[in-house]
């Protein structure tokens, strides 16, 4: 791998999960096009994500990743974007007081859009077509026609990311963020909530700091801490092509970075060491997820490492860690300690959706609540026992109220899916299951703070 890297030598290189353009001299053009078009983020900004998650992985900082599974030319809405954003502040103030830390957000969105499949066809009723693979690449319609990969979607992709980065930029610096009228939400959502004595004493206890800062003297909503927040973008750079047309020299440094997001990461399914994707993710400069499945050998690992973070440099490398609440317990610790003996610095994320992913009895693709939730709390469980940092989590979800996946405060079940099941993926997280979980992850938090902070026994000599 120390051949010459160039933003278009993933080419030469074995590549799986890209769709097969039927019409080559399109997509060129449309690359073309795409390079000459505007950064949706800037170098500076990346460097920025970076630091701040140099700093979850000294354990100083918690990374809160998630939105949709696939973003979708059909539900483009200025309230969509809203709701998500939302949802994410609260899950974020949750944790900050829980964890008495700040909390990296980070969306799945303004880019998630193209999806690996586990079968490149699909059938139904007897009728075999190519697999959907997500909006910047076919349609959804099971029709032969919808199905063609078309490139002029990357062009529809890139207009739709802009503009939904545009409006989360607004929301994020122009007031809509501030931090009373986040708690406001959240106290709303717990008077409604089914858990609400639950979390009432945590809602309570951030009321009280809230009011603690007025008294001082402070104003919530014209201090700038307080009133702006930091959003920042991500998605699975699964078509490189595209993200190729936006890998941009940074004027500052003159190094390369990803421009169509901030954070990119590499799916379980792209992750073979001599593969494209992994050849692509070497030599951009942006802060990089890698998703790490059962399938994953912890030598494996370490050379993904070796290539991806070469100078083990803070802040670079996330794992992203998804087993199913079955396996993680086996499983997670091998890759835990590889890491830990080699001396490599990462951030330990748990995306405990995609490993927990299952066929409901009356055909809906779904995830169950409290398998996440069993998820989430094995990685805790092995981090403090193997003395690492559970640094993070990665959720699919969404500010809308769906029912796509079982369970929760309200016990959605089978019967339920059938009402509000609008993913065009995996099922997502929908925004009361989502803050619900937040909750239960700051009680896991503050179990992995307090831990941190007991003195060591007298018996130690210390
Ligand atoms: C995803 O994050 O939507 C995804 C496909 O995950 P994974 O690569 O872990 O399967
Ligand atoms: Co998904």
């Amino acid at each position: 791998m120390s051949e010459r890297w160039t933003p278009d030598s993933w080419r030469s290189k074995p590549v799986v999960q890209m769709p097969a353009y039927p019409d080559a001299r399109a997509l060129a053009d449309v690359e073309a096009q795409l390079a000459t078009f505007p950064p949706l983020v800037f170098a500076g900004e990346a460097r920025n994500l970076k630091k701040a998650l140099a700093r979850v992985a000294k354990g100083e900082a918690f990374l809160l990743q998630g939105g949709d599974c696939a973003e979708s030319f059909a539900e483009h809405g200025a309230n969509n974007i809203r709701d998500f954003f939302r949802v994410l502040l609260q899950m974020a103030v949750v944790l900050t007081y829980a964890g008495a830390l700040p909390v990296v957000k980070v969306g799945r969105i303004a880019g998630q859009f193209a999806k690996p499949r586990s079968s490149p066809v699909e059938k139904v009723d007897g009728v075999e077509l190519p697999s959907y693979r997500g909006d910047i690449i076919n349609d959804i319609a099971f029709t032969p026609e919808a199905r063609l990969p078309d490139p002029r979607r990357q062009v529809m992709a890139y207009r739709q990311s802009a503009a939904t980065l545009n409006l989360l930029r607004a929301f994020a610096t122009g007031g809509y963020a501030n931090l009373a009228s986040v708690h406001e939400w959240m106290l709303g959502f717990v008077t409604g909530s089914q858990q609400s004595r639950r979390y009432q004493e945590l809602a309570d206890r951030i009321s009280d700091a809230l009011n603690f800062m007025r008294a001082c003297g402070l104003d919530l909503e014209s201090h700038p801490e307080l009133r702006a927040t930091e959003v920042y973008t991500s998605h699975e750079a699964l078509l490189l092509g595209y993200e190729q047309a936006f890998t941009r020299v940074d004027s500052t440094t003159g190094d390369w970075y990803a421009t169509s997001g901030h954070m990119l990461w590499i799916g379980d399914r792209t992750r073979q060491l001599d593969h494209a994707h992994v050849e692509y993710f070497r030599g951009i400069r942006n802060p990089i997820g890698l998703k790490c499945g059962p399938s994953l050998k912890p030598d494996e690992l370490v050379k993904l490492i070796d290539i991806l973070n070469p100078d083990n440099e803070p802040g670079r490398l996330t794992l992203i860690t998804r087993f199913g609440s079955d396996k993680v317990a086996d499983g997670l610790p091998a890759l835990v300690r590889a890491v830990k003996r080699e001396g490599r610095v990462v951030v330990w994320s748990c995306d405990p959706m995609h490993g927990n992913t299952i066929t409901s009895t009356s055909g809906y693709k779904t995830r169950p609540f409290d398998r996440i939730l069993s998820e989430v709390k094995s990685f805790f469980d092995v981090h403090a026992a193997e003395g690492t940092y559970a640094g993070g989590v990665h959720l699919e979800m969404t500010g809308q109220d769906v029912t796509e996946c079982l369970g929760g405060a309200r016990a959605i079940t089978d019967e339920h899916l059938n009402d509000r099941y609008h993913t065009v993926c995996d099922p997502r997280l929908n925004a009361e299951q989502s803050i619900d979980m937040a909750f239960l992850i700051a009680e896991l938090l503050k179990q992995e703070r307090a831990g941190k902070a007991r003195p060591l026994p007298a018996a130690s000599g210390m």
